[in-house]
């Protein structure tokens, strides 16, 4: 790919994992009653009951220094109860709140690290829950993050034993100098050994994480990663651009410096190296991140055009509404989104004074929700209809030089961006963006597009 391409595409934007996305939300004290409004009212437009509920265990026993989660470092686990009671109580609150009974179709462990908790301690937190509410009799999901440094058997089969068929390993470089600069040893050997469990038991999803762009990265490295990657040969597999944002606070981004980190075309050559290894050997890219094997459910929702795309990432989720329990957790009703307290502390303090523990959102416009679809159509299919006249004319000037660039084509109203364009996919979404026409600085807000 141009280098000149990177070195003039290449600037602070959004993931688009929501739009509008987290910094550009307007209701910075979003209420229980307007949030629960949301709910509601996604429930009559939807007329479903279904819902993906997100579960966010904020632990972690060591802090990876690359990490951009909201995590909590501890090796106390005597949080784990007080946390677990509390995410049952936000739970017990939510079925008293809302006017309908709800479907759970999807469950995802996220965090921090979910297998930080004894399987004891996660067992009774999903039996509590799935107590109160019911699970859809044939079409459900449960997937959970999973820390192959202390991901026990025990874990496997507990949560197998609940109904989880799919688990993600957080990878992202097998090369010990890599690992050492972010501080996260973990040889191949514990993963091999976690993934060939999960496999014996019966998982019949398993994706590895691996992360691109990272501190001391070379393109060998790259290289040997994948090669241990493709003896796994996991269903997908995450290859995530390193998301450099050192400002945000919590984010534990040092122990390197920018000096450290390869850049533009540099970077991006780690991403085209992985990519034609992967897909040498069989695996299909999806949206800009993922791959998987043909028969995985995320390649056929990208062939069927059913992918989507949530605060996670790529997702084949398949209903309308995600509720997020526990701290920073983010909800998504579609009219709307919702964030709960940012610290365990204050999470746990307004769950168990029974309040719901909203902290902000937002309630989407009209014009929000156009912009929207627009924005998920191009990074989950990379194209789009515009049937606004005036609105269209506007994005058509605002890419002029993608167009020139040929990254992006116009067919009367439809925009598709070429395959030239893919890695910048963002950048055209930047042109929908209703809150990125002011040309405020976005420096310090959204890591680089590439
Ligand atoms: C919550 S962690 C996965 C579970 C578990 N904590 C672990 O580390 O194995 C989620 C994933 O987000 C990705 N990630 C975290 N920080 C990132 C960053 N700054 N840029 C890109 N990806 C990142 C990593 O691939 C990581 O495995
Ligand atoms: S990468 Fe995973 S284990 Fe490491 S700090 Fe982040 S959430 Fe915790």
């Amino acid at each position: 790919m141009s280098h000149t391409l990177i070195q003039k595409y290449n600037v602070p934007g959004p993931r688009y994992t929501s739009y509008p996305t987290v910094p550009f939300w307007k209701n910075s004290t979003l209420t229980q009653d307007e949030w629960l409004g949301s709910v509601q009212l996604n429930y009559e437009t939807f007329g479903s009951n279904e819902i993906s509920l997100y579960i966010h265990l904020p632990f972690c026993e060591s802090l990876c220094t690359f990490c951009g989660c909201h995590k909590r470092i501890t090796k106390n686990h005597s949080l784990e109860t007080p946390y677990i009671n509390a995410v049952i109580e936000e739970w017990r609150i939510y079925l008293s709140k809302m006017d309908f009974k709800p479907v759970i179709r999807e469950l995802h462990l996220g965090g921090g690290t979910p297998t930080f908790f004894s399987p004891e301690a996660l067992k009774r937190l999903i039996s509590s829950l799935l107590s109160m509410a019911s699970v859809h009799p044939t079409e459900f999901e449960f997937s959970f993050e999973a820390h192959p440094n202390n991901t026990t058997d025990e874990h496997l089969a507990v949560l197998y034993g609940l109904g989880f068929q799919r688990l993600s390993l957080g990878i992202q470089d097998y090369s010990p100098t890599v690992q050492q600069a972010i501080h996260r040893i973990q040889p191949f050997e514990n993963v091999a050994k976690v993934h060939a469990k999960a496999k014996e038991i019966g998982y019949t999803s398993i994706s590895h994480d691996l992360v691109f762009g990272l501190p001391k990265q070379t393109l060998a490295d790259v290289k040997d990663t994948v090669a241990k990657t493709l003896l796994l040969m996991p269903d997908r597999i995450s290859l995530y651009s390193y998301a450099h944002v050192p400002w945000v606070k919590g984010v534990g981004q040092r122990g390197y410096d920018e000096s450290d980190l390869p850049q533009d075309s540099e970077k991006r050559a780690l991403y085209e190296v992985a990519k034609s290894l992967l897909e040498e050997a069989g695996y299909l890219e999806v949206g800009m991140d993922h791959f998987a094997l043909p028969h995985d459910s995320l390649a056929m929702a990208m062939k069927n055009k059913t992918l989507h795309r949530n605060f996670m990432g790529y997702t084949t989720q398949h209903t309308p509404m995600m509720i997020g329990l526990g701290m920073s957790s983010i909800s998504d009703s579609w009219f709307g989104f919702a964030q709960n307290e940012k610290t365990v502390e204050a999470y746990q303090e307004r769950v168990m004074n029974g309040e719901l523990p909203v902290f902000r959102g937002h309630v989407l416009s009209q014009e929000d929700l156009v912009i929207r679809r627009h924005i998920l159509d191009l990074m989950c299919h990379f194209e789009t209809v515009v049937n606004d006249k005036t609105f269209l004319e506007q994005v058509k000037v605002r890419l002029r030089e993608m167009e020139a660039d040929g990254l992006v084509v116009f067919d009367g109203n439809k925009l598709l961006i070429t395959e030239a364009g893919i890695p910048f996919v963002r950048n055209a979404c930047m042109a929908f963006d209703k809150d990125l026409q002011g040309g405020e600085k976005r420096e310090r807000m959204f890591s680089k597009t590439v």
